[in-house]
């Protein structure tokens, strides 16, 4: 398409077939470009075994492309209708107590299921055979959300489908043994058959069982979208197919779902209420981005306004949405979507916002959809333009799972972390990419590892040759403690990287609230860079071969290292060995002299910049006027200007 995606998810069926007329004009006053057609329609489109009716679904998408509208078609599989359930119970998912699933809400199938597979397959067949040609058709919208209610599931199917992948993974149960290192705890297993998913049990689980668990069902999933895809791919190879993603979710390594999508996806729901989500939200279009290999990404949903999800639904301020959806395609999106077109009179949904809001179009929020369309259509040249970072995450979906399970020295959040990381990147207007341990970090002059706990050998050698021909590498504290079994990286941890970094951690000593008196987290004291004080841990580490540039001062860790840098050649390797509550200066000292180009200069609280073919995106996330780079940015505001 030669214009920006705009509008948002469709459900016709949800009023009666006259609103449909009502809807095309005020798409088309609003400049909808496109609508995602169908993703809760399988009870309508058949409405009992092998019965399909078409007709209404042919009205809408004729009415749509008769009115210039592009229709992201979905292929209906997100929920079973009940005949089907009720026919099959088996399609319903079990949870790790034992709970079978019901029926009567949404998304109640297992992604291991052989019937579900079998039903959604002949629904995908019937409508790529019905509608794969029709003009109105722009893309494939596969299922939706995958993963989203039903993160894993503990069914007999799933469990022998679970038997299966480690077969795959292991070829042999003693293999599977050494990995999981069953000699601890008398876990030995005699044959796969003996392997359970890790369902509910008296204590901790073997912690390599649920990241084995976390991977298998991460695939899973990625089989359900695979099994749709090879249909859509045959009868109509020509039209692209993507599936909605969920930003920053952990039960599905979207690198492995990413890389089978023809674009990337994404629906994001930021908490008006909560000043971060402003950063939050560009965190998550620069993980879209980078997902798709910088390709052009969607942003599928989002809401107008409220949400209906959260204890207390905030309502957007005016303007809000706007800077966030330029945000979204200052940051690599071709385009803009809304859940949903028109808010529901009826369900569960009928409280969360919508482009056409109860009340009509006389409304703020439907004034704010005319003119936020108006805006996009003016900013159609930027369709296809890529950005290129020079500072790059490192964002591991196997570190995340292994951070945060139980049993381990302090109870941490894998994405709060690499938020604090990113918060200082995003203020000083630098464009952030995230990448895999073992990606090629060539195109990046700095490269931050926070909390990528889990090292394969591959991804230690990947980070000593980055450093090694030249790059700025950061790790945090937590990075590279285990292999990708989950064993322990003796000798120090660091594994190869040990040497890139000149150092041996020999003990964790996270601060801890007293567990009988109770009472906060004390904080650590830091002499030197970031000095002040420090969060949430804190570690016994030893120099071989480093400076150090900030020790711990007082108590158990007094006058031992807390950040250390090691140079060689034109490379450096900094360790971080705490949380420092000014990261900030932390940040500019691994900056400086570095190769970065950021969009502004300087830092200007809460404003963000961003360039993007040739336009510079200002946008004021603050409730109070701002100038920027010369421009008066209103609270909440925005200004898009040629770059330079
Ligand atoms: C998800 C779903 C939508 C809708 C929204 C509500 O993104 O895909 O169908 O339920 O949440 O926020």
């Amino acid at each position: 398409m030669d214009r920006l995606w705009y509008g948002g998810d469709y459900n016709p069926e949800q009023w009666p077939s006259e609103v449909g007329e009502e809807d095309v004009h005020l798409m088309q006053r609003a400049g909808v470009t496109v609508a995602t057609v169908g993703v809760f329609s399988w009870a309508k489109l058949e409405p009992a075994d092998g019965r399909f009716e078409f007709g209404w679904l042919d009205d809408v998408l004729d009415r749509l492309h008769a009115g210039g509208i592009r229709v992201d078609l979905a292929t209906a599989t997100a929920s079973p209708p009940p005949w089907l359930v009720l026919a099959h119970p088996d399609v319903l998912p079990v949870t790790e107590d034992g709970v079978r699933l019901s029926v009567g809400s949404r998304q109640h199938y297992s992604p291991s299921s052989a019937t579900y597979r079998r039903y959604a397959g002949r629904l995908v067949r019937a409508i790529a055979d019905r509608y794969g040609s029709h003009p109105a058709v722009e893309a494939w919208h596969v299922n939706n959300e995958l993963g989203c209610h039903v993160h894993r599931d503990y069914s007999d199917e799933s469990a022998a489908a679970f038997r299966r992948w480690l077969e795959a993974r292991y070829g042999s149960v003693d293999a599977l043994n050494e990995a999981w290192g069953t000699a601890f705890w008398a876990q030995a297993y005699g044959s796969f058959e003996e392997v359970m998913p890790p369902r509910t049990a008296p204590t901790f689980r073997n912690p390599t069982q649920l990241l084995d668990f976390d991977r298998f069902s991460s695939d899973a999933w990625l089989e359900v979208y695979r099994a749709e895809a090879r249909i859509l791919r045959e009868v109509t190879p020509g039209v692209p197919i993507t599936t909605n993603f969920m930003g920053f979710f952990k039960p599905i390594d979207y690198w492995s779902h990413a890389a089978e999508v023809d674009f990337v996806s994404d629906d994001h729901y930021v908490d008006p209420a909560d000043p971060a989500a402003p950063v939050f939200a560009a965190m998550t279009r620069d993980l879209m981005r980078s997902l798709g290999g910088g390709r052009p990404w969607i942003l599928m949903e989002q809401s107008t306004s409220a949400v209906n999800w959260r204890r207390r639904n905030a309502a957007k301020p005016p303007g809000m949405h706007r800077a966030l959806s330029l945000q979204a395609v200052a940051r690599g999106a071709d385009g803009v979507m809304q859940f949903q077109w028109r808010q529901s009179a009826a369900g569960a949904e009928k409280f969360h916002s919508a482009m056409l809001p109860h009340v009509g179009e006389d409304s703020r929020v439907f004034r704010e959809t005319v003119a936020l369309g108006e805006e996009l259509a003016s900013l159609a040249d930027l369709v296809g333009t890529r950005l290129s970072a020079r500072v790059a995450i490192l964002f591991d979906w196997d570190s995340w799972w292994a951070l945060e399970q139980p049993a381990t020295p302090a109870e941490l959040s894998y994405v709060a972390i690499v938020l604090r990381w990113y918060t200082e990147l995003w203020r000083r207007h630098l464009l952030v990419d995230f990448a895999k341990p073992d990606a090629d970090l060539s195109a990046y002059a700095v490269v931050v590892a926070p909390a990528t706990q889990v090292l394969s050998t591959a991804a230690q050698e990947n980070l000593a040759g980055f450093v090694a021909g030249g790059g700025r590498l950061v790790a945090g504290y937590q990075t590279g403690v285990l292999d990708d079994r989950l064993h322990v990286l003796l000798g120090g941890y660091l594994g190869a990287l040990r040497e890139t970094f000149g150092i041996r951690i020999e003990e964790f000593a996270p601060p801890a609230e007293p567990s009988l008196s109770g009472g906060p987290v004390p904080a650590l004291a830091i002499h030197g860079l970031g000095g002040g004080t420090a969060r949430e841990w804190g570690e016994i580490v030893r120099i071989d071969d480093a400076e150090v540039l900030a020790t711990f001062a007082g108590g158990m860790l007094d006058g031992l290292p807390a950040i250390t840098r090691r140079r060689s050649g034109g490379g450096s390797a900094w360790y971080v060995a705490t949380a420092p509550d000014d990261l900030a200066s932390v940040v500019d000292a691994v900056l400086d002299g570095a190769e970065v180009e950021p969009a502004l200069p300087h830092p200007v609280d809460g404003v963000e910049a961003v360039r993007r073919g040739n336009r510079l995106f200002l946008l004021n996330h603050t409730d109070q006027e701002i100038q920027a780079a010369g421009h008066r940015l209103p609270s909440r505001g925005a200004v898009v200007s040629p770059g330079d």
